[in-house]
């Protein structure tokens, strides 16, 4: 099923939603909102207030954050909806970051066999990552993800007020995503994300939603070439290597950073990688560090820190015949994927990042 993806315009995304919302195919559905205590409190009432197709909706609130993602919190949603009625024809509306977007789709992907869902990101991960593509998880003993399936929403509805009560570091968290996403496309330069940074290392909003369109489309076009990641979707792990591997370490070691800050830490152990092995310009390199130092603390690794970095890196589900897999980026726009590095080359990116 094709995603309808509304952007904001001189018409609002909110506008456009409720007019999606009262098409005839929906004549008889019933819709279930989603939200989380942040987003009932923070994005619900102008969600109402705009999009009068909801306005009698019945709305459930789930966990915040990862708590939300789990198989007893679908397994709980699933018998609230059969309580209320819900059928076959009834959507499921999620009005929340990548959280309440993951276990919602999870939900509307089984529920009567599958009922339409339609995302309304409130999150800049939501926005620009998690809200489009089809995948959705919840994660089961404490694997991330564990569980889940491709169920594309039937839209994604980008609305950027939501932004303004989203605290800095789910900005920040946002940000990297974005940067990445720029990194991997022309579709706005990496000078002007780099400029939404001031000198204090805040993320200036007025910026990030100059450049929300182009990041939302490119992610759109990337997953409706390759809506099952076997070829140019990989891309977008750019950085998640590396940056999966420091969360889990850190996580490990009691001082966790979010997957935001490591995801941004990692693209620059890929950059300097793309340096070594593919060719990209090192002032690149030096640019996105000088970014990120304004930005984040980034430790200096230790031997032993690499070590169990590199650990879970190892345990990378993109991983093929025992190789670590990056994607490594030639050029601002031209990423190359798969990209096999021997574990020594890891290490080396990871005690060299301090001295860059
Ligand atoms: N399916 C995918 O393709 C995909 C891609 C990227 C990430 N993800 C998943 O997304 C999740 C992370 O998503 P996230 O970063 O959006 O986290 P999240 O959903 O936990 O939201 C972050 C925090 O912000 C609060 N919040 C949300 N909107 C707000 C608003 N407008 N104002 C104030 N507070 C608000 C939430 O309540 C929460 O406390 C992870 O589980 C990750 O695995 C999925
Ligand atoms: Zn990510």
């Amino acid at each position: 099923m094709d995603t309808k993806l509304i952007l904001p315009s001189r018409i609002s995304s909110l506008s456009k939603l409720d007019r999606f919302l009262k098409q005839p195919r929906f004549a008889s559905s019933r819709f279930f909102l989603f939200v989380d205590e942040n987003t009932y409190s923070h994005c619900l009432p102008l969600l109402i207030s705009k999009v009068a197709a909801l306005e009698s909706a019945e709305f459930f609130e789930v966990p915040v954050g990862e708590e939300a993602k789990s198989i007893e919190v679908a397994a709980q949603l699933w018998g609230a909806l059969l309580e209320s009625g819900a059928d076959c024809n009834s959507v499921i509306v999620n009005l929340g970051g990548g959280c309440v977007s993951d276990l919602g789709g999870f939900v509307a992907s089984a529920f009567k066999r599958g009922v339409p869902v339609v995302n309304v990101p409130t999150t800049l991960v939501g926005m620009v990552d998690a809200a489009i593509g089809g995948k959705t998880a919840v994660n089961l003993d404490h694997v991330k993800n564990a569980v889940g399936y491709f169920h594309p929403a039937a839209a994604v509805c980008v609305e950027p007020a939501f932004l303004d009560s989203l605290p800095d570091e789910e900005l920040v968290a946002g940000f990297f995503e974005m940067v990445k996403t720029v990194l991997l496309s022309d579709a706005a330069s990496f000078e002007a994300l780099a400029e939404a940074v001031g000198q204090e290392g805040r993320v200036s909003l007025d910026l990030i939603k100059r450049h929300l369109n182009d990041c939302v489309a490119f992610k759109q076009a990337v997953v409706k070439t390759d809506p099952y990641e076997h070829s140019v979707r990989r891309m977008l792990n750019l950085g998640h290597t590396f940056g999966h591997g420091i969360e889990s370490y850190l996580l490990e070691c009691g001082t966790p950073v979010s997957h935001g800050v490591a995801v941004g830490i990692g693209m620059a152990c890929a950059l300097y990688l793309s340096v070594k092995k593919v060719g990209l310009d090192a002032s690149l390199l030096e640019r996105y560090v000088a970014m990120l130092r304004k930005m984040v603390d980034v430790p200096p690794f230790s031997l032993r820190d690499t070590e169990g970095i590199l650990h879970y890196m190892r345990q990378d589900k993109k991983n093929r015949d025992g190789l670590i897999l990056c994607v490594l980026i030639q050029e601002l726009g031209l990423p190359v994927i798969d990209v096999s590095v021997d574990e020594n080359e890891v290490r080396d990116a990871l005690l060299s990042l301090h001295k860059l």
